[in-house]
């Protein structure tokens, strides 16, 4: 990447608060840009992992394509880490809070490590010696009004010339880096001239930009936009798994393909949701969505399409092994169960939210005597989340295994959780390790070439379409 900034014109010094999956590729990022950039962590493995510059230290934490080339490239010049963030303040006019706010049980957020970072910050802020105007911006994903508690909390603190901003990130796990380089759009929320001034001479590079979207508006409507962005795209993927996916299944000779191009092909319609699946994962939309309920509730305000959305994407995540019982007759209690795919979207190794989590419980609930686990990257998350029979006895029926073809090894039922392009062409390998009348369950629509099961013998499951039994006899 070319830097674009220098230090004599607009580069500014910048400090990111939190060096998690917003983060580091944010800090990475503004680096490449020529700013001088301070990523802080409390974590101090962290900050050694990638002070070290080396990509599988850097990638133990956040594994995305081109994160640990960027950072190795900008460390130590544009680019540096700290545990320290008093030492890294001084001399900084921007401020990125990038702290991890994951879910209280009820659905809110837990503001306690935000809080913890945002007050740290602003008794630093409150004791620093020059008058410049500086700005804390929030960056990753934090309930409507949070700029304004920032605001207090600072106010509280006796800091003065401190403004607040938010910049929400939009990023898709597995392209934050080329995201960050070319997102659709930037948002800051702000209330003084000050602040979005400081913010243009963060993202120059995106000022008056042909494709994208710079929009200033007030920290409460970019706080807004985040949420709203979020429960949308889920919203699509529950229209899609709850309506498209089952006319499909239920009614006869609706092809799911077909059904999909012909709707999308409207341009008012969003191709982006329609890829049915087992229902949607990840660390954003379940938790995002259950988020604006709490905080929609808290204002008397009806939820009920929310609420729907995520009931259903929640019971798609089960619900293939609901029809497998119904529709294929398939008794699960005693069987073995090969389990394709644990991360909640290819090319990551993150488990958070995923379906496959979901499948398990019910699996073992249904008194399976075995599942064969596999992923391609997320093969050490799972160990983490079920090695431990501590928590849940069952889950010693886990194994834990190095390919497809070994995990299907005398299963009963095969079941694809993850979109992974290898299980694209996984019906010879079934063929191969698998004896029918193995029932093939997938819940990504990956194998198009399901015929050649159904005629050896094997039962074939899709999300999105009828249940085709073996078509000739085991
Ligand atoms: C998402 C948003 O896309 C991003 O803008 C936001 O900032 C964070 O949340 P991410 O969690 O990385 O990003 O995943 P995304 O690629 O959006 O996929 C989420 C889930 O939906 C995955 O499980 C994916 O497989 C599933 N999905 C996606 C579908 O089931 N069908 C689709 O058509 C698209």
């Amino acid at each position: 990447m070319g830097r674009i900034l220098n230090e004599r014109t607009s580069a500014l010094k910048i400090v990111v608060v939190g060096t998690g999956f917003v983060g580091l590729p944010h800090a990475a990022v503004l680096a490449e840009q020529g700013h001088e950039v301070w990523a802080c962590d409390i974590d101090p493995a962290r900050i050694t992992a990638y002070q070290s510059g080396d990509a599988a230290q850097i990638e133990r934490y956040v594994n995305e394509p081109g994160l640990a080339a960027s950072v190795a490239e900008s460390l130590g010049r544009h680019l540096f880490f700290s545990t320290d963030l008093a030492a890294a303040a001084p001399g900084a006019e921007v401020f990125f809070m990038c702290i991890n706010t994951p879910p209280n049980r009820d659905g809110s957020t837990d503001l306690s490590y935000y809080r913890s970072a945002a007050e740290t910050l602003a008794g630093i802020l409150a004791g620093r010696a020059d008058g410049r105007r500086v700005v804390v911006v929030n960056k990753s994903t934090v309930p409507i009004g949070t700029a304004r508690l920032l605001e207090q909390i600072l106010e509280g603190a006796g800091c003065r010339g401190v403004g607040v901003a938010s910049n929400p990130e939009f990023l898709a796990q597995g392209n934050a880096i080329d995201g960050s380089r070319r997102p659709d759009r930037v948002v800051v929320g702000a209330d003084r001239e000050p602040d979005f001034e400081l913010l243009r001479r963060v993202y120059p590079q995106f000022q008056h930009h042909v494709r994208i979207r710079y929009l200033e508006t007030t920290p409460e409507t970019a706080e807004s936009i985040k949420y709203v962005g979020n429960t949308l795209l889920l919203t699509y993927i529950s229209f899609w798994n709850g309506v498209g996916a089952r006319i499909s299944e239920a009614l006869p000779n609706v092809r799911m393909e077909d059904l999909k191009l012909g709707v999308t092909a409207d341009s008012r319609i969003s191709t982006w949701g329609s890829y049915v699946s087992n229902g949607a994962g990840g660390s954003c939309f379940g938790k995002d969505i259950q988020s604006l309920i709490y905080q929609l509730n808290m204002t008397g305000q009806s939820t009920d399409l929310l609420q729907a959305v995520f009931n259903i994407n929640e019971y798609q995540k089960t619900y293939l092994i609901d029809r497998a019982v119904h529709e294929a007759g398939f008794g699960f209690n005693q069987t073995t169960v090969a389990l394709l795919g644990l991360a909640f979207k290819k090319r990551t190794n993150d488990m958070r939210d995923s379906a496959a989590l979901k499948a398990v419980e019910s699996l073992l609930g249904r008194g399976v005597r075995a599942i064969r686990a596999y992923d391609p990257l997320a093969m050490d998350e799972a160990r983490q989340r079920w090695f431990n029979p501590d928590q849940n006895h069952l889950f010693e029926r886990i194994s834990y295994h190095d390919s497809a073809e070994e995990a299907m090894e005398g299963a009963d039922a095969i079941f694809i959780s993850t979109d992974w392009e290898e299980f694209r062409g996984l019906a010879p390998l079934i063929r191969a390790y698998a004896k029918p009348p193995c029932l093939v369950i997938d819940g990504r629509r990956m194998i198009a070439d399901y015929p050649e099961l159904t005629a050896a013998g094997y039962g074939y499951l899709p999300v999105g379409g009828p249940y085709l039994p073996p078509t000739q006899p085991a």
